[in-house]
């Protein structure tokens, strides 16, 4: 938003969509811009929504076609609002892309990036007061909160960031916000929790400061009320930034740096629950809770960074960053479904299924590639706590053998984009035999999540790199919260429950503590890159992370490697084996221990000089390894989620020594659509 910089409607929109441009490597499936109207000259100015399904080019044509935006028509003050959507609640399409609105009349909108966990309570509750919703996504509940909190205030004068912050006193999950508003016109409120969100400040003119100070108000609403009225009305230079003799100032708020970077390097990152204003030219920071750590002020940042690496953050390639998303990524993929109070777990999508699902002859997991490995690495514990057989499946594979499928089947399709054409075709497959489909994927709107009965969507975030990592543990986890779900009321059962339940709850603590292994298996990766091939060796619960681990390696490295089911060892691998060779092997402690120690054994037998991924706590491996990667324990079942990340990392650095383009493998693409 700008203050007394002059910009015309044209270079707003340039602005808006170009931030959006350069936020569109996170994925998108639809955008929008909320934009004041024509009626400029009134006090409460109209406020025109544009909203496509699609990429941002195709908003950026919409937004030429509306009629009677005057694209010349110069704002001294303006503020507008775009974003782009990646689904996590709801269809891609231009109802549930944002902003989204409290109302026709467009009189509060908001853009939003998290999820919001109690929006089904909230929504309850607006339209038991007569709020009419009319999208499918849970931001729509913020839109309508605001209203609601205003059509009730107390006082004519409430602030804007009153409201926002009565607004996030009821909100739980995560979020990054930005509000606009008729009532405010020229005025912005952003906040967070949870979510990233940044100010950029462009001025050619000297800042008043370059801390600003916190303020703090205190939960009393009366004390709100005063506060509201004698600091937030007048704010001096002391509470606040502004430019120095004049309000030329610009402020760009957005999620992520890329999308300001090229208007300004200047910027202030906001902390949860900040909730940051902007009216007259002023910006000022507030916050209700005070905790004693807080810093009590936000300094402003000269960011140092190119575009590019911006992005990326701090990681060289799209593959590295995801693959450090993990602890957050898998945390997403519980929010809201996994409760840790009372051992209970809640897919939404599949709840109104589960009779059914619970009377099926048999689960059929398919996949292609990584998602196939995911129905591998948990089709035990699904064995176990559904107490059903379970067949996992390659897609191709399976339509190339016309599998017999019966009506009172029950088919999963795992899809990272949803759209994976052997996938796709599997389902029809399924379809047409009248078998229960389930969708499990990372793109809600996706072909696989369209045509499927029901699904889950695995809310990993979009992932770029086109080798797969954080999905495969986001896929891993869904399965897993599946089964859990089956098997609540299985009493002897429920200590089973208790402690796979008590192991999702410290995951993404213990994948922490797997990253930070990082030196030393790019250390190994300086040993191995400069070998031909490389195998991957282990059983039970673990061996999907061999098949997966191989995977990764042949497909970004261009090694040869293979994935080898210890147990088939003596059956044709053990002749590959010398003291040339190198072997990885997966040994962890888990029911299949001693049954991998006599593969060990075998290994050391033919010379061979096995790099062991064993649990801490494990002397006996270690004693014949040429060298260990040692892993947390976590439950048998989930132990495989942390001991792929190890092959992730490995694989990424040898590609990188090898000289290779992580994120874009020779020959490969991210959605393979055709068979
Ligand atoms: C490997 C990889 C592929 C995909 C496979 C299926 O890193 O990414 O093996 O897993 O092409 O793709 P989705 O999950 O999109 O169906």
């Amino acid at each position: 938003m700008n203050y007394r910089v002059p910009r015309t409607r044209k270079e707003i929109f340039e602005t808006l969509i170009k931030g959006l441009q350069r936020l569109e490597y996170r994925g998108y499936d639809s955008a929008g811009v909320a934009i004041d109207g024509n009626n400029n000259e009134v006090k409460e100015r109209h406020i025109q929504l544009v909203k496509k399904r699609g990429n941002v080019k195709a908003l950026d044509e919409e937004l030429y076609k509306q009629d009677g935006m005057d694209l010349k028509v110069e704002f001294e003050t303006h503020f507008g609002i775009a974003h782009t959507r990646w689904a996590t609640h709801g269809v891609p399409n231009a109802v549930n892309s944002h902003p989204q609105r409290s109302d026709k009349g467009n009189e509060f909108v908001v853009i939003h990036n998290g999820i919001i966990t109690n929006y089904k309570d909230l929504r309850k509750f607006l339209e038991s007061k007569g709020y009419e919703f009319e999208s499918e996504t849970d931001t729509e509940t913020i839109a309508k909160l605001i209203k609601y909190v205003f059509d009730n205030r107390e006082t004519e004068d409430i602030t804007f960031s009153t409201l926002v912050e009565r607004v996030i006193q009821q909100l739980e999950g995560a979020f990054a916000l930005v509000f606009k508003s008729i009532h405010y016109p020229g005025e912005a409120v952003a906040t967070r929790r949870g979510s990233p969100l940044l100010i950029g400040v462009r001025s050619k003119y000297k800042l008043s400061t370059e801390q600003i100070p916190v303020l703090y108000r205190t939960r009393n609403i009366e004390n709100v009320k005063n506060i509201c009225k004698t600091r937030m009305k007048r704010l001096d230079s002391s509470t606040c930034l502004h430019a120095v003799g004049d309000k030329a100032v610009e402020f760009f708020f957005a999620s992520d740096a890329s999308a300001i970077i090229e208007h300004t390097n200047r910027v202030i990152f906001l902390e949860d629950d900040d909730i940051a204003a902007v009216a007259d030219g002023k910006l000022s920071i507030h916050r209700v809770k005070r905790s004693a750590s807080d810093d009590p002020s936000r300094a402003i940042q000269t960011l140092q960074m190119e575009l590019q690496q911006i992005m990326k953050g701090n990681f060289s390639a799209f593959m590295q960053k995801e693959i450090f998303e993990q602890p957050e990524s898998v945390f997403n993929t519980m929010r809201g479904r996994v409760n840790f109070e009372t051992n209970t777990v809640l897919l939404g999508g599949l709840k109104d299924h589960l009779k059914e699902i619970r009377r099926c002859r048999r689960l059929i997991v398919i996949g292609c590639g990584t998602s196939y490995h995911a129905a591998v690495a948990t089709r035990q514990v699904l064995e176990e706590l559904t107490e059903l057989p379970v067949m996992v499946e390659l897609a191709s594979d399976f339509l190339d053998r016309n599998t017999p499928v019966f009506r009172d089947d029950v088919c999963f399709f795992i899809s990272q984009s949803g759209e994976t054409a052997d996938t796709l075709l599997a389902l029809r497959y399924c379809k047409d035999r009248r078998a229960l489909t389930v969708g499990v994927t990372n793109t809600v709107g996706s072909s696989i999540s369209r045509e499927t009965d029901c699904g889950v969507h695995i809310n990993a975030g979009p992932e770029i790199g086109v080798a797969s990592t954080k999905a495969y543990t986001s896929q891993f986890i869904s399965l897993v919260m599946f089964g859990l779900m089956m098997s609540e009321d299985r009493i002897s059962l429920q200590n089973r429950r208790r402690e796979i339940i008590h192991g999702l709850r410290s995951l993404p603590e213990l994948i922490k503590e797997v990253l930070s292994l990082d030196e030393k298996i790019h250390d190994l990766a300086l040993e191995l890159y400069t070998q031909r091939s490389l195998l991957v060796m282990g059983r039970g619960y673990n061996y999907a992370t061999c098949l997966e681990g191989a995977l990764k390696i042949k497909e970004i490295t261009y090694m040869h490697s293979e994935g080898i089911l210890a147990g088939e060892l003596k059956h044709g691998p053990l002749a590959l084996i010398d003291k040339q060779m190198p072997v990885i092997m997966v040994i962890m402690k888990d029911p299949c221990f001693a049954k991998c120690q006599n593969a060990l054994q075998q290994v050391t037998a033919r010379q061979g000089r096995p790099i062991i991924l064993c649990s801490k706590d494990d002397t006996e491996s270690s004693k014949f390894a040429y060298k260990t990667i040692e892993l947390p324990h976590t439950v048998d079942c989930l132990q495989g989620i942390l001991s792929v990340i190890p092959l992730q990392l490995l694989s990424f650095h040898l590609a990188v020594l090898r000289g290779y383009d992580v994120d874009f493998p020779r020959n490969l693409a991210k959605s393979v659509t055709v068979e």
